[in-house]
């Protein structure tokens, strides 16, 4: 009697799936990993081509499974992956194609990450999760019956009969762009053709024979440059990253400018739209020729942007932001094809824009918010984008709010005697010795500190031009520390009795940090101007923090160019932020970009980010009557009267308590720009 098919048939267990089955003799091992879900990759679909599939065979004994497992209980090496190493070359050690290997007794296969379509793709920093691959554009091989007299149909009915059978895909879509190329393709791959396919459901890419890589583009559109990155839609690999200037400068210097210029000059926006797409466009044919391929193999793109630059890219009007209420024409995600913006991308490609938060909380927030994930965390985090405005997200994963705050361009260098923007040259770090008071600084583009020996011949190239927002923000924070400024951020005159750095500035003093062409100091107005962008900030913070009922937060992220290059403990000693203990402070890089670059290789974070921005409440700080008493209190540095016990205990200090009265001059001013 024949025994139950059950005991015959060979178990076939995979990891680290932990999925277990029974299949028939000659199963193929990516056949049963099918059947039973898991995740093994394949473009070519079983043909021994694409070597996607490729598996390692268990050997030795698995007591825990009751499986025996050697690399003989599958099929030989055969033919077609004799083939495969003869062109690819050699499969690392141990592997087979699992699409060759057939089963013929109970085996453990192991599936390696780069098998697996839900790859992860692994983030530097401990702090933040590694990305989730999901991909929303996946590649298919399928061949594709010839036209028959006897049995006439056409070339798309009969790659749709092949998707079905060859990939379980029923009733694909495809748009004109990409019908136009299936004629030719069909033929010119001998009726074979790898589409690559949109969520399961419409072709967005087709090329003759095997395609193997399918890329995408994160763009994250700044008021000041645009950046681009070229990512392996399968692997998460960031192929190449490009950048440039946003061209948009030319009609004004910040968003808000542009928005007067779109006002005052009919025809301007579609001026700012056009100029903002081309950048954008050729970003897309740099990237690509890079890596050796063309904008058209870009088959995804994602963006994000501040509401100003998400509309005009958009092409929507973006005079409503210029002014409260600041309503966005559309909050929500969108989606619409590359072509339909003029972007030179695969034939069917689309672009998806990340939410905008609120009028002034953009795309590149939620960008922010779904890179660094504080909606997942049962602790408290406050995280801070940094610019000519700070975008304020306060939260867990309980509620989250966010909010905007006017800090004004100092941070950028702007309004600064002797301020830059972060380029070679500027001063970015800076110590004040508390006893000599004597500085010493470090410049971007060399690692020495001026007062070490090589200094000068490392900056000759640069020079020493100026003073970056980072500079400055430890210059102050020195300056404090050393008892050069007050805690009301008065650079006090007596010290000039015990350094002739400080210097007599009209009615004010200020302190010598360069001698030299140009001569670099913090005069009293820098300090004003820094205090007036800080205050606000903290303000904004605290209103948050009111409003969500803490008086500390657990976290404290700072996002941004800016952000990443503060030195944390410095943002802290100024009060930029409330207290946090330190090693909980740390600074994200281009958050908003690596959320683009997550929308653009998961699609479930794209819902997720959405559903997340639904839920955020939006704090609009203009109407806030607490907020104007926070900043003055925030006037002060580090606080008036908020506490620093963390900071404290790690200086080994106590702050002397400033009025916040902004004593000194500009204290009660209170700037609003926007974007
Ligand atoms: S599935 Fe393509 S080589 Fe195995």
């Amino acid at each position: 009697m024949a025994r139950p098919p059950s005991m015959t048939n060979p178990l076939v267990f995979f990891a680290p799936s932990g999925k277990r089955g029974r299949f028939p003799e000659g199963t193929s091992v990516l056949e049963a990993a099918r059947k039973l879900g898991v995740d093994l990759d394949s473009v070519c679909g079983g043909r021994g081509i694409c070597g996607r599939c490729q598996v390692e065979v268990g050997d030795g004994k698995f007591p825990k499974l009751g499986i025996v497992s050697a690399p003989d209980h599958v099929t030989e090496w055969n033919a077609v992956e004799e083939r495969y190493v003869s062109k690819r070359g050699p499969l690392a050690e141990g592997r087979r194609l699992g699409c060759q290997a057939k089963l013929c007794s109970d085996v453990v296969i192991d599936v390696p990450p780069d098998s697996q379509v839900h790859r992860q793709v692994v983030r530097k920093s401990a702090a933040i999760r590694d990305i989730a691959i999901e991909p929303v554009v996946a590649l298919h091989y399928v061949e594709v019956r010839e036209p028959d007299m006897h049995e006439p149909s056409s070339d798309f009915r009969r790659l749709q009969e092949a998707l079905e059978q060859q990939w379980g895909l029923k009733d694909i879509t495809a748009p004109l762009e990409s019908l136009r190329l299936l004629q030719w393709s069909l033929r010119q791959g001998q009726w074979s053709v790898t589409v690559a396919i949109r969520h399961k459901r419409e072709i967005v890419g087709i090329w003759p024979g095997l395609h193997e890589q399918g890329v995408g583009l994160a763009v994250d559109i700044g008021s000041t440059t645009i950046a681009a990155h070229l990512c392996d839609l399968a692997s998460g690999e960031v192929l190449a990253s490009s950048g440039v200037m946003n061209p948009q400068i030319r009609f004004g210097e910040d968003v808000m400018s542009r928005v007067s210029y779109v006002m005052m000059n009919p025809g301007g926006d579609v001026e700012l739209t056009t100029a903002v797409r081309e950048a954008i466009a050729e970003l897309a044919v740099s990237v690509t020729k890079e890596v050796g391929l063309n904008s058209n193999d870009i088959l995804e793109m994602t963006v994000v942007a501040n509401p100003i630059m998400h509309h005009l890219f958009l092409g929507l009007d973006p005079t409503e932001l210029g002014g409260a209420p600041f309503a966005l024409t559309i909050d929500g995600a969108y989606q619409t094809r590359a072509a339909h913006l003029n972007l030179p991308l695969s034939s069917g490609a689309y672009v998806y824009v990340l939410p905008c938060i609120a009028g002034h909380v953009g795309a590149d927030t939620a960008g922010v918010v779904l890179s660094e994930g504080p909606y997942l965390r049962p602790e408290v985090s406050l995280v801070v984008d940094v610019g000519t405005n700070a975008e304020i997200v306060l939260g867990n994963r309980e509620r989250l709010l966010a909010c905007s705050s006017p800090t004004g361009p100092a941070f950028e260098g702007g309004q600064i005697s002797s301020g830059q923007r972060a380029a070679p040259g500027a001063i970015e770090r800076v110590r004040i010795d508390p006893v000599t008071l004597e500085p010493r600084y470090k410049v971007i583009g060399s690692d020495l500190w001026s007062d070490e020996p090589g200094f000068d011949k490392a900056v000759i190239r640069t020079g020493v031009t100026g003073i970056c927002g980072s500079g400055i923000i430890e210059a102050i924070a020195e300056m404090l520390l050393a008892g050069l400024i007050t805690p009301d951020g008065v650079v006090d005159g007596a010290m000039a009795a015990r350094s002739p750095r400080i210097e007599e500035d009209g009615r004010t003093f200020k302190y010598l940090i360069r001698e030299g062409e140009p001569r670099i100091a913090i005069t009293q107005n820098d300090v004003r101007a820094i205090q007036l962008g800080k205050a606000a900030l903290y303000a904004g913070v605290r209103l948050l923090m009111d409003r969500y009922g803490v008086a500390a937060v657990d976290r404290i992220t700072l996002a941004g160019a800016f952000g990443s290059h503060i030195d944390v403990k410095h943002a802290m000693i100024l009060g930029l932020v409330p207290d946090c203990e330190l090693d909980k402070v740390g600074s994200a890089g281009n958050a908003a970009g690596t959320g683009a670059r997550i929308a653009l290789l998961n699609a479930s974070a794209r819902t997720e980010i959405e559903d997340v921005v639904r839920r955020i409440e939006k704090v609009e700080t203009a109407i806030e009557p607490s907020f104007q008493a926070h900043f003055v209190g925030a006037m002060a540095i580090p606080h008036k009267s908020d506490p620093f016990p963390h900071l404290e205990a790690a200086l080994g200090v106590t702050f002397k308590r400033g009025s916040g009265d902004g004593e000194g001059g500009g204290g009660r001013e209170r700037r609003r720009r926007r974007g």
